[in-house]
């Protein structure tokens, strides 16, 4: 069976420097990987090591350079991007700011449907309703603005935001930074069994490798934009081949220990 994302020798270089002189920078090394439906995928690396660049080229926010993405056998293009917008969301990292202040979260939950789903305002109402109770919230709350909300009721809302246009893989690009320990295990419980009910899949990217232990099947070590080391979490985080993954996992030791 055909893997649901196969990523084909991705890569990725910036421009940097001034025109006259230009020079770039490689945020990403081809890079290949497959993910299967209802799996967790996770990225772990040091800071530059080029998670938010793939994120962001899976999600179609930014543009590559080079290499094959596949959806479910099919290649993603600029012209298919619709599709792809709707398959593949991403979870950011703080609520507030991918939030908008100014409306209400009812509103915020619609607009996908609004403008990618022939969906008449009767059934959007009661997909936004769904949609709050299955992250735990009341339907009350699609009258509240933003900041009426706890940052953790915030974090639910935005998980719920990505999962309105049933995607089938969700990017979370350090989405649980930042959060207090019993917000942030909740969140997580939450995608858990989001993914259980749904066969959702996810690609996480995390400097938290106690987080990336417990939810993810499988790991790729990152550094410098290249994958040094990968495989199952759990054997690549007990018996680490790579000398960078062994120190990633001392530092992260050293500071669950402070
Ligand atoms: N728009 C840009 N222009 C130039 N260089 C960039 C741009 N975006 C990212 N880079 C470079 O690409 C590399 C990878 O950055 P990226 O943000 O993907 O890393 P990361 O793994 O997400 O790190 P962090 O721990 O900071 O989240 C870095 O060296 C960064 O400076
Ligand atoms: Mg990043």
């Amino acid at each position: 069976m055909t893997p649901l994302l196969q990523v084909r020798e991705l890569h990725k270089r910036f421009q940097v420097g001034a025109w006259w002189r230009r020079q770039y920078q490689t945020a990403l090394s081809p890079i290949s990987f497959d993910l299967e439906a209802g799996q967790t995928l996770a990225f772990v690396g040091e800071a530059g090591s080029g998670r938010t660049t793939l994120a962001r080229i899976l999600t179609g926010a930014q543009a590559r350079t080079g290499g094959q993405i596949l959806l479910d056998g099919q290649e993603l293009t600029t012209r298919n991007y619709k599709q792809r917008s709707r398959m593949i969301r991403m979870i950011f990292q703080d609520p507030t700011t991918s939030l908008n202040p100014r409306l209400r979260i009812g509103e915020q939950l619609e607009e996908p449907l609004l403008f990618n789903t022939p969906m008449d305002q009767e059934s959007r109402r009661a997909a936004v309703e769904t949609a709050l109770t299955r992250v735990g919230l009341l339907r009350e709350h699609a009258d509240f603005y933003p900041h009426m909300l706890a940052h953790g009721q915030r974090q639910r809302i935005a998980i719920a935001r990505a999962m309105m246009l049933e995607p089938k893989i969700i990017v979370a690009d350090e989405a649980f930074t930042g959060l207090d320990t019993s917000i942030r295990a909740q969140c997580i419980n939450l995608l858990l069994s989001l993914q259980k009910e749904l066969g959702l899949a996810y690609v996480l990217m995390s400097h938290d490798l106690g987080l990336v232990r417990h939810v993810a099947d499988r790991v790729m070590v990152m550094k410098s934009g290249q994958v040094v080391e990968e495989g199952p979490t759990r054997q690549v985080f007990d018996d680490p081949q790579h000398e960078y993954t062994r120190r990633l996992l001392e530092e992260q030791l050293l500071r669950s220990e402070r």
